[in-house]
């Protein structure tokens, strides 16, 4: 029998990755790459020392609480760990550990990459060419709306937020404005060309772009509802490359048909992979599929930090990156 510990991997990950967790523990692959589920994550809980999981596996108090346990520890494969119950892991002594850091520059490129599309109408140009509908140049065809000097309002300070400030000023001239309960020195905003505003209703009244990069929390959950919807400018863009719940999308869905905000990029919704049918319909929205930390250097880079994770635990050494 090996003394290597059992990791069930939930997902298929990059190859790198699944051969340097094979080196070191005794790893379950998921080769076929289907979800695991309520009852494959119970048995999974049940036979091995740890998961490593992601964002598409629902640890739920229910999942969490199924007996006789083994595993002990949850490596989470992405910085974002709203789909794990972190009370209830910490009720039943389970470690729990994320990827932070090297994520932060291709989400921040992600949330750029979607205020150009939405703001430039990229999307549906592109739709026009290949549908064959263009017909060639012409002055007034499909004017979008400027970026540079235009004041990009961050909902969060934190690392992402923070590289998207860095792209928004340095890169294309925008005026950067936030609002963070924990704000970054005065000295690291300057730096990103940012100033602090002492309400969250200040940054959605005065920004051209709202980026959003808060954490999905209870407290979030719906920040962005009808209310704050209607405090934005019309002529305004939403960003969300955080969670889907932080934005009601129902709301949503509503405000961007009826012109209270001029349009929508978007990377992450409430119920994915479930879109809104309403979006799909509409020109003024720019869709992905969850592309944040979608690139070969990341997905491998976010994985050997999952397994260092796994390896400083069975190791007895203490986690860098533990949530619970
Ligand atoms: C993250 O790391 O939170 C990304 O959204 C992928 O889950």
């Amino acid at each position: 029998m090996s003394a290597q510990p059992t990791v069930v991997v939930t997902r298929r990950l990059p190859e790198p990755v699944e051969r340097e967790l094979s080196r070191d523990f005794e790893a379950r692959l998921n080769t076929n790459d289907m979800p695991l589920g309520p009852e494959g994550l119970k048995d999974a809980l049940r036979s091995a020392d740890a998961l490593l999981c992601t964002v598409t596996d629902r640890l739920t108090a229910d999942v969490l609480s199924t007996e006789p346990r083994r595993a002990r520890m949850l490596a989470n494969f992405g910085v974002g760990f709203n789909h794990i119950d972190t009370q209830a892991a910490k009720d039943r002594g389970l470690a729990v550990s994320n990827t932070p850091d090297v994520l932060t520059e291709a989400t921040a490129d992600i949330a750029i990459t979607l205020l150009l599309m939405v703001s430039r109408r990229t999307g549906e140009g592109e739709r026009h060419v290949r549908s064959g509908a263009w017909t060639g140049w012409r002055p007034t065809h499909m004017l979008g709306s400027q970026v540079s000097g235009k004041v990009l309002g961050l909902v969060g300070m934190g690392r992402i937020a923070r590289a998207v400030a860095r792209r928004a000023h340095h890169g294309f001239g925008m005026k950067v404005i936030f609002h963070d309960p924990y704000p970054p020195s005065p000295a690291d905003a300057a730096a990103l060309g940012a100033t602090p505003r002492a309400s969250l209703d200040q940054v959605l009244s005065e920004a051209d772009f709202v980026s959003l990069h808060c954490p999905a929390t209870p407290e979030t959950r719906h920040l962005m509802n009808r209310e704050r919807l209607a405090m934005m400018r019309r002529n305004a863009y939403l960003i969300n490359t955080a969670r889907g719940d932080v934005v009601d999308e129902a709301a949503l869905v509503e405000a961007l048909a009826d012109g209270t905000i001029a349009g929508a990029g978007l990377d992450v919704f409430e119920k994915e992979p479930h879109v809104s049918p309403e979006l799909i319909g509409m020109e003024n929205v720019v869709l992905l599929p969850h592309l944040g930390s979608a690139t070969t250097e990341t997905r491998i880079a976010m994985g050997m930090r999952a397994v260092e994770n796994l390896r400083l635990f069975f190791s007895g050494a203490p986690l860098r990156d533990r949530v619970v």
